[in-house]
């Protein structure tokens, strides 16, 4: 934990708390006031298991994936602490959750693996519960391969109704039996759930949920569901009270920022909802993520151009350099109109920092599909970029379509598109040599002694001189020395 953080709950969900001690029954209606009932009720067990075992019970959480999983996680931790768990950072603990990831087959393999790993802590305490929830956990044959192989895990709930937690969570500890709640849509948004933030200066903020693109590759639609946003005055509201609560920069997270708000009653644009975020007293930095370039407007171009606050920095992700596998991909642009977008960006913002995610290796792709993608690159100059190796998943359209492409064929084509995001981000990087940016400061250097670690409005991480009081603010550095993707750096 960063910063010394404690679980932040709103005033009206303190209340929630109070009011539901003294009743028998939970209330009948899904929401935060039914999920505070059943806190306090976990709390009344667990109050219990502790006198019984004379002593205090602890949790872990580990999380897989995206910064929606990580942010996700932050409200499961704060459900399990204010039930009254305390929490450890190892898996040695009394109960144990796993938010799993299911973007990549890989992801799935090192869940499993992890699982059995748990054996030697199951075996030396038998009051250990193991609980599975998250993206994997949508998916019907992994849940069929928990309840045949996995009978020792305690609890599994997916996507959908995470925001009833404390109730599974009660559900799970007063029975010995493997509780399944895995649903296939749930649209309620229970706004005020408490979290336990990982950062006390920074936190993601959720503006929407799920995604209505299906990319032909991508199985995020299937286990996320339908894109939906929240209320801005609920948003707003939020950061209002992180920031209250000491955060100073925010992440807006959604599959597909760039169609924030479509759905809502009263419709509002992303753009519109960043000139209201920008008028919060006291939050000094806004990032988001994911921006799709589809819907990328010339709006939020300029929003981004003349805000004091957004960061000069957009993740856009491209995904191929080939017009003809995009369309296959399914991803509404080409190799051109993605080109005149970044230039649209690079008119209005001439600093700005650009990273994406490229794929290699989708079904059919050709030596002639690749050089298009290193040609992007190449044009493009992302300060970095994360590449992945197409993984088949399952129930996609991509998933059935022939001509899937030989391991030998894909790593040689990783390894050259690798060396090039590489020897361009080092580029990109080396721009910023011995320029002062503010940074700000995130965490101790976890290598090195006497060094803090910081981020500037670029994203760009920094090493350099100075004590952990500094943590959570925004100071001057000078950028002194590029190492490839990092600096090291001294305050001025
Ligand atoms: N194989 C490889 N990469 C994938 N991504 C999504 N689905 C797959 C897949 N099946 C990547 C995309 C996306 C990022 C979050 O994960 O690049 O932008
Ligand atoms: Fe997946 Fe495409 Fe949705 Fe992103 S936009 S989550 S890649 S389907």
């Amino acid at each position: 934990m960063t910063g010394n953080t404690e679980v932040f709950e709103s005033e009206e969900f303190r209340e929630m708390l109070n009011k539901t001690r003294t009743m028998k029954e939970p209330p009948q209606q899904d929401g935060s006031l039914r999920q505070a009932w059943y806190i306090n009720r976990a709390r009344m067990i667990l109050n219990e298991k502790e006198k019984e075992l004379g002593r205090k019970l602890t949790f872990c959480v580990v999380t897989f994936g995206c910064q929606m999983n990580e942010r996700d996680s932050e409200k499961l931790r704060g459900i399990l602490k204010l039930a009254g768990y305390a929490e450890k950072d190892t898996e040695d603990a009394d109960f144990v959750l796993y938010n799993t990831c299911t973007v990549r087959e890989n992801a799935n393999v090192r869940v499993y693996g992890r699982l059995g790993s748990l054996a030697p802590y199951r075996r030396k305490n038998p009051e250990m519960k193991i609980a599975l929830c998250g993206c994997m956990m949508q998916e019907k044959d992994v849940v069929d391969r928990i309840r045949k192989d996995y009978r020792y895990v305690s609890l599994v709930f997916g996507t959908h109704n995470l925001h009833r937690f404390a109730e599974l969570l009660v559900a799970s500890l007063m029975s010995d039996r493997q509780v399944i709640d895995v649903v296939e849509k749930d649209d309620t948004i229970v706004e005020n759930l408490p979290a336990e933030r990982t950062y006390s200066f920074k936190s993601g903020v959720n503006i929407m949920f799920g995604c209505n693109n299906f990319c032909s590759y991508c199985i995020v639609p299937y286990v996320r569901g339908r894109e939906k946003s929240r209320e801005p005055k609920e948003i707003i509201r939020e950061i209002e009270q992180l920031v209250a609560d000491g955060v100073v920069e925010v992440m807006l997270l959604g599959q597909n920022v760039n169609s924030y708000g479509k759905g809502l009653e009263d419709p509002v644009s992303f753009a519109d909802l960043l000139r209201e975020v920008e008028k919060i007293d006291g939050l000094k930095r806004i990032r988001f993520m994911t921006s799709h370039p589809k819907d990328l407007s010339d709006d939020l171009i300029e929003v981004m151009a003349h805000s004091e606050k957004i960061c000069s920095h957009l993740h856009l992700p491209v995904q191929s350099g080939s017009s003809r596998l995009l369309k296959i991909m399914n991803r509404h642009y080409t190799k051109e109109s993605y080109l005149a977008l970044v230039d649209r960006l690079k008119a209005a913002m001439p600093d700005l920092s650009l990273t994406t995610d490229i794929i290699v290796g989708f079904p059919g792709e050709t030596e002639e599909d690749f050089l298009e993608t290193m040609d992007i690159v190449r044009k493009v100059e992302y300060d970095s970029a994360f590449t992945f190796i197409y993984s088949k998943r399952t129930g996609t359209p991509a998933a059935s379509m022939e001509d899937q492409i030989s391991e030998d064929v894909i790593r040689d084509r990783f390894d050259r598109l690798l060396k090039e995001v590489q020897r361009i981000g080092r580029m990109r990087s080396s721009r910023f040599e011995g320029q002062v940016c503010p940074v700000l400061v995130e965490e101790k250097n976890r290598q090195e002694e006497g060094l803090m670690t910081g981020r500037t409005p670029h994203n760009l991480v920094v090493h350099f001189p100075g004590d952990e009081g500094l943590t959570g603010s925004i100071v001057n550095v000078r950028l002194a020395e590029s190492r490839g993707f990092y600096y090291m750096g001294e305050r001025v």
